[in-house]
């Protein structure tokens, strides 16, 4: 079975770069992807491809080389999954805010109106695939519906969750490490699928470095993924606390254990927390299948992960008010970066934005500068915890166009994401301009010690 036409649903920050890349690698094959946020796909299909919604290096230029040649974007979503042989399902799948499972279980809302979507539009064989992370079990639910509610064609639906990390989506997606599809691996038509999706990735992908397994296990492997990356954060994290109260350095604690080649130096980078969309929605989901199928200290397990992140966030933020002799009320705070790592746009879960919720409780003023951040996403950030009204955070948070205007006049410097181009900044230049003693708070371990003592700050960093 060939594949001619992918449609999927949903242009996020997962849909948009993946499919970009299928699409520059299989010129033969047609991609679509469909969103029902107008304003997105207008952005998707801007004339200037510097100006598509996500930043992420490298894709404009793969964007440029696809778009209008085999890849386009477009909100007619029955049209393209009436067109498509293979349907991607790339739709956001957040933390339940409501109702059982609030807080902790995963929405399925817009996956199942894909799925009543599919079946109600789909007048020939499809293959659908769960792109989105779901907890283990959904693609039985997806199935369901799909045999149901259709127009009696055949579905098969397929797993095949994407491990790309936002800020290096476009190489990841192009030297993946792995790619994993789970299908129904006992039939006949199931092993056709998955051979269907194996020859996309095929085109740019050697076939060691893809993985065929059945549905559950593929589901399952996304979320015990993240999990483990996770995990490894907060245990450093954990050590950054116990560094600082005993003089160790926490990069060189994790330089020494990262050097055993059994634990690997990766995500061993001690951090005011770690953010994004998916580390902390897939460890609830995890938690909650545990504890729904009464494996309570599976659950309270991994829950401790979560527990370590939002104490490494507050205690950053307590930190700064203890430091500046136990009230920052009224006092300038410039925050830099606020996105939830570099080289990337997303904001989803950012460490900024508790810190800044935090800060802002104690009465503190607020002036943010992230160099691809809006500031229309940033205030909407704030105004989603509901912690104050949305006129009184435009009051006391500023957003500015540099690092040296946040810095202006500001009793203490916060820093927040390791965007490279902070490494670069003239910090003596900006404690010159600050209110003395100028305090800094390095969130990410990014700036070097010596430097910043020489240049007359009052220094703190994470486990130091
Ligand atoms: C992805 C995954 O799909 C999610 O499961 C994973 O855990 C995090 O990453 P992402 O691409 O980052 O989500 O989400 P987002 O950027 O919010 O994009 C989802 C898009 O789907 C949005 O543009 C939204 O408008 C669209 N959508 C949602 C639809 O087109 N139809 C719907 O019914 C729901
Ligand atoms: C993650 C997974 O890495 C990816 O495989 C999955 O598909 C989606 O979730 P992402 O959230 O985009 O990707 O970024 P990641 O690089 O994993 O960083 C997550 C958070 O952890 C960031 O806030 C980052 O700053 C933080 N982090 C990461 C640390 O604090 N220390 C580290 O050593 C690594």
């Amino acid at each position: 079975m060939k594949i001619k036409n992918i449609c999927c649903i949903g242009a996020g920050y997962v849909g948009g770069p993946t499919m970009s890349v299928i699409a520059q690698k299989c010129p033969e094959i047609n991609v679509t992807v469909v969103d029902l946020n107008e304003k997105r796909i207008a952005a998707w299909n801007d004339e200037n491809v510097e100006n598509i919604p996500i930043y992420e290096p490298g894709l404009s230029a793969v964007v440029a080389e696809a778009r209008g040649r085999n890849l386009f974007f477009s909100t007619d979503v029955d049209e393209a999954i009436d067109r498509a042989d293979m349907i991607f399902i790339s739709v956001n799948t957040p933390t339940k805010t409501y109702g059982i499972g609030k807080g902790m279980a995963a929405d399925l809302k817009w996956i199942e109106l894909c799925a009543r979507q599919i079946a109600r539009v789909a007048t020939s064989d499809k293959i659908v695939v769960e792109k989105s992370t779901l907890p283990v079990r959904t693609a039985q639910a997806l199935k369901n519906i799909l045999e149901n509610t259709g127009n009696g064609v055949n579905f098969q639906i397929l797993s095949n969750p994407e491990f790309l990390a936002e800020g290096t989506a476009v190489d990841d997606l192009l030297n993946p490490d792995r790619v994993l599809i789970g299908g129904d691996i006992d039939t006949e038509k199931g092993r056709e699928a998955m051979q269907a999706l194996v020859d996309v990735y095929g085109h740019w992908v050697s076939n060691d470095h893809i993985l065929t397994t059945n549905v559950w296990s593929s589901e399952l492997s996304k979320l015990t993924a993240n999990a483990f990356l996770a995990q490894r954060v907060s245990s450093i994290n954990a050590m950054s606390e116990l560094c600082e109260v005993t003089g160790a350095d926490v990069n060189e604690v994790s330089k020494a254990v990262g050097m055993d080649s059994r634990i690997g130096a990766k995500f061993l980078k001690a951090s005011v927390g770690f953010g994004g969309s998916c580390f902390q929605k897939d460890i609830l989901n995890l938690v909650y299948i545990a504890k729904s199928f009464g494996l309570n200290e599976v659950a309270d397990y991994w829950e401790q992960v979560i527990i370590m992140n939002d104490h490494q966030k507050r205690r950053f933020a307590a930190n700064i008010v203890k430091t500046l002799y136990n009230t920052v009320s009224g006092k300038k705070i410039a925050m830099l970066g606020w996105a939830f790592k570099k080289d990337t746009n997303d904001t989803r879960e950012a460490a900024s934005i508790y810190v800044a919720d935090y800060l802002l409780s104690e009465q503190a003023e607020i002036v943010v500068y992230d160099p691809k951040v809006t500031e229309e996403q940033i205030y909407a950030d704030l105004d989603y915890l509901g912690s104050r009204t949305g006129e009184e955070n435009r009051k006391s948070v500023k957003i500015v166009n540099t690092a040296k205007e946040a810095c202006l006049d500001a009793h203490a410097v916060a820093l927040m994401t390791e965007w490279d181009e902070f490494l670069d900044l003239d910090w003596e230049a900006i404690y010159e301009k600050m209110l003395k003693p100028a305090f800094l708070f390095d969130g990410r371990k990014l700036l070097n010690k010596k430097k910043m003592i020489d240049s007359g700050f009052k220094f703190y960093a994470i486990g130091n």
